[in-house]
């Protein structure tokens, strides 16, 4: 089966089809970082009306690569939530109204399925079961995955999601957004012994997370070490990313460390913008070798939002027969553990 996907959850808007036979076969992408940036983060009503500009053309472009016309296609998958209503209202529109017109089936897909499943593109991808470790911009969750749809959660975040957090700490040391990735390139010069940052909750049991906290020590460290004009010296700036980062990666993989002790459970999936951090892979890799378990993530351009991820879940739920009716519909918030498993 061959499906057309479309994600527009938040600020980028991006298509791709992927056959369940010869695999993906062509994905585009047009990021509106460049839209936002001057505003140091998404509007939404801006993002929902450059989605409007750019789908269909993105639509056409990505048929063309795909050497796929109308007739080929067995169905059209969009993300249905979490993201912004009027941004997530875009792809929803375009993708039941193509299904409807095109005599397809059409699937909402969720929009943390998609992030969860997106390393199933790559050559060598997870066997079930899983721990996920889904870190994103709005989302930081420890997920049990016994099968597609089969989510149980372990732990998440009481306050800031991880991507936040970087994005915020971008912000406090003049970087701008998106912060993660440029918080990751300066830190790259730091020196992360410099700073010892807190490792927030390691030392109580379970599997949540806050990062608030963590956020406010980066406040502080910044603002001790402005010069009188309010300036930090790269060297600085450099060194309090490190440490940031450092603490970030830190506590994600002591957190799933246990999450895989108390499971059982010998591989780990990182998915979300998050993990496409180096830094945060390293740790992560260094942990599950001593635990002699495996890491698994998709490559850096499918660990942010993208089109593949949503093709291919939504590929896995047409396959299963699951399909939309003809009502439109998003959801803002929806919690995972409400997806329905495949076999029904
Ligand atoms: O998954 P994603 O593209 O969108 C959401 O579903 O939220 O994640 C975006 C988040 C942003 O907060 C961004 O700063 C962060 O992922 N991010 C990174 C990196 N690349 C993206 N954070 C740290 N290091 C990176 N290399
Ligand atoms: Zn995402």
């Amino acid at each position: 089966m061959r499906v057309l996907g479309i994600e527009t959850s938040c600020d980028e808007t991006a298509v791709a089809i992927y056959d369940s036979k010869a695999g993906l076969l062509a994905d585009t992408l047009y990021s509106q970082v460049e839209l936002h940036a001057q505003y140091g983060g998404v509007v939404p009503e801006l993002a929902s009306r450059d989605h409007v500009r750019k789908i269909l053309p993105l639509i056409t472009q990505v048929m063309a690569k795909a050497d796929t016309s109308q007739s080929d296609l067995g169905g059209i998958a969009y993300t249905s939530g979490p993201g912004l209503v009027g941004a997530l209202m875009v792809g929803a529109s375009v993708g039941r109204a193509l299904a409807f017109a095109w005599s397809v089936p059409a699937i909402g897909v969720h929009h943390m399925e998609g992030h969860l499943l997106a390393p199933m593109l790559e050559d060598k991808p997870p066997a079930f079961p899983f721990v996920a470790l889904l870190v994103s911009g709005g989302h930081t969750q420890l997920v049990m995955v016994s099968a597609i749809g089969q989510y149980q959660l372990l732990g998440e975040s009481l306050d800031d999601a991880a991507g936040e957090a970087f994005d915020k700490t971008a912000k406090m040391l003049g970087l701008d957004y998106p912060g993660g990735p440029n918080v990751a390139r300066v830190a790259e010069r730091g020196d992360i012994s410099r700073f010892d940052f807190p490792r927030p909750m390691v030392n109580r049991p379970g599997l949540d997370f806050s990062f608030s906290g963590l956020k406010t020590f980066t406040l502080n460290t910044a603002a001790a070490h402005r010069d009188e004009n309010g300036q930090l010296s790269d060297q600085l700036q450099a060194d309090i990313a490190a440490a940031f980062q450092e603490a970030v990666a830190d506590t994600l993989a002591i957190k799933c460390r246990r999450a895989l002790r108390q499971t059982g459970v010998k591989n780990l999936v990182i998915a979300g913008g998050v993990s496409a951090n180096q830094r945060l892979r390293v740790v992560l890799e260094a942990m599950v070798n001593k635990e002699g378990a495996e890491l698994f993530y998709a490559r850096a351009q499918f660990c942010t939002d993208n089109g593949a991820m949503i093709a291919y879940a939504g590929c896995q739920r047409l396959l299963a027969g699951q399909q939309q009716d003809l009502a439109i519909n998003v959801r803002p918030r929806w919690p995972m553990d409400e997806l329905l498993p495949l076999a029904n």
